[in-house]
């Protein structure tokens, strides 16, 4: 019998969708009849109290969380996100209901051995819950109290070599696309990548000390499967140089049928016959495909490498051999000044162990925000209250045609001293011996 009554949460049990409530009710269960016998370290009802909370919260429409939280292991600022029920007498269960983030494989592959032993060690010091994953990538684990927070983060490290993810004003938990590891778009090891990055800048991840939040997430090619230019200040984009590879004989079982488009990704409904004009030469954003005599040409000097014609025929077009990245800075959330994705600042740039191109951008990018951004500032409200071609100059670059979608239309320009003839000191006297007032 449950603890508390949930008439609107037992709704959500039914639909063929997998129920939130009924794998909690499993949860529950299991803990009360605790099959392993475990000495259980927080309260035996917590997902029963979860689910008293979230059932007041139904019918009130509000949340019962107090403000905030302050608590983590020592030596880290960050990597806990502590919170506390107000209604800790209804709910005891939950009175603390910390979340701990768990730094994630890239990728996110894993072992059954592996998750398995995690869980054994979050069914005995947590509530048993999670979140597979968090946006930013982490494996959250949803709900412990205080005191078990240094013996989960002491078992972590010493027995499954598992550190915390970031949280706070500081490196977030950085993430990839799956890239080199199952897919033949990858121009650059993302995993390897974002592996890399993270390693090299954990005392960044776990002790803030930027004016706030900054995220890398690497995508190996222009289709985002991680989202990167909408979700990280500091998107990897992988790309290429040279000409997109073309099989014609591929290219002509899609026209002749026998290979589906886009890897039968619409064959759910009927679209027709594939028409390569229709599907692909017309709708290649630069029109610089062109299909006759049974011979797919591409002006690639015009392509834009938006992957259309790869996507439609996977089969037959590859990207290029010489492959690197761009980066792409800026992307963040509405708060405060509105939603931006990153903006281009560098068109190309190799992507190869040890990384050391990228990683220059990324210091002197930080050397330039972490003295110059405003206390809550994100890296692209700092580029915008700056200005681009102040971190053009941080960063020891030249304007490129490409870093803009277009040229301004105003012409509020701003010119440097010493770019003007004469400079600024001007004598109003030696103006009035030509011009009367
Ligand atoms: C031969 C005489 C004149 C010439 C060649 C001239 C030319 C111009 C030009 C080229 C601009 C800039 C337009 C732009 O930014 O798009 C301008 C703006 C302006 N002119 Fe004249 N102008 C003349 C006479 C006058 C006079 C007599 C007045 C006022 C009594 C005047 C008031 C203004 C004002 C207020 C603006 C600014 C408009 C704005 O900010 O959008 N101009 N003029
Ligand atoms: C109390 C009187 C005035 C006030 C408060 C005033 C205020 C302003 C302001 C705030 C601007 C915009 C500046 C900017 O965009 O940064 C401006 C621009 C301008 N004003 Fe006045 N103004 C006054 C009188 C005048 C008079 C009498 C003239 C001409 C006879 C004049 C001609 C202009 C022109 C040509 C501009 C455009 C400047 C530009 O485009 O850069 N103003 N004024
Ligand atoms: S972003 Fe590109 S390379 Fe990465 S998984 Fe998606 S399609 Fe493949
Ligand atoms: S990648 Fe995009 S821009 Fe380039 S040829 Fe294909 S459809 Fe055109």
């Amino acid at each position: 019998m449950a603890k508390h009554p949930t008439p609107l949460l037992d709704q959500l049990e039914s639909g063929p969708w997998p129920s939130f409530v009924a794998d909690l009710k499993i949860g529950a269960e299991n803990r009360h009849k605790n099959e392993k016998g475990l000495e259980l370290q927080i309260p035996e009802d917590v997902i029963d109290d979860l689910l008293g909370v979230l059932e007041l919260s139904f019918k009130d429409g509000t949340t019962h969380w107090k403000h905030g939280g302050i608590v983590g292991v020592f030596g880290y600022g960050g990597g806990v996100i502590g919170r506390y029920c107000d209604q800790p007498e209804m709910f005891p269960g939950v009175a603390h209901f910390h979340t701990m983030r768990l730094n994630q494989p890239s990728g996110l592959y894993y072992t059954a051995e592996y998750l398995e032993q995690l869980c054994d060690l979050w069914d005995f010091r947590g509530s048993g819950l999670t979140n597979m994953h968090g946006s930013t990538g982490d494996i959250v684990w949803l709900g412990t109290r205080t005191e078990q927070l240094e013996e989960i983060f002491y078992e972590l490290t010493h027995t499954y070599n598992q550190d915390l993810g970031g949280s706070g004003s500081n490196l977030r938990t950085p993430a990839c696309c799956l890239g080199m590891s199952r897919c033949e778009f990858a121009c650059f090891d993302a995993q390897k990548m974002c592996t890399d990055f993270t390693n090299e800048y954990q005392d960044m991840l776990h002790r803030p000390q930027f004016p706030y939040k900054f995220k890398f997430k690497f995508d190996a090619c222009p289709n985002g499967c991680v989202a990167a230019l909408a979700r990280s200040d500091f998107s990897i984009v992988g790309t290429w140089k040279d000409d997109i590879q073309i099989d014609q004989e591929a290219v002509a079982a899609y026209v002749g049928g026998e290979f589906a488009p886009n890897a039968g990704a619409h064959a759910g409904r009927d679209w027709g016959k594939f028409d390569i004009q229709a599907e692909v030469i017309d709708r290649c954003p630069t029109g610089c495909m062109s299909y006759e005599g049974g011979k797919l040409t591409i002006d690639n000097k015009e392509c834009y490498r938006c992957m259309h014609c790869i996507n439609v025929m996977p089969r037959a077009l590859r990207p290029g051999k010489e492959k690197g990245a761009s980066i792409l800075v800026g992307a963040k959330a509405p708060i405060l000044d509105g939603a931006q994705l990153s903006s281009l600042l560098v068109p190309f740039i190799p992507a190869e162990e040890p990384f050391d191109e990228i990683k220059e951008v990324v210091e002197n990018i930080w050397d330039w925000w972490m003295e110059e951004g405003k206390n809550r500032e994100r890296l692209g409200e700092t580029m915008k209250r700056l200005g681009f071609q102040k971190m053009l100059d941080a960063c020891g670059m030249e304007a490129d045609a490409r870093h803009v979608q277009e040229p301004r239309t105003n012409p509020y320009i701003f010119w440097k001293e010493d770019e003007v003839p004469g400079g600024w000191d001007r004598d109003v006297e030696e103006f009035r011996k030509h011009h009367q007032r």
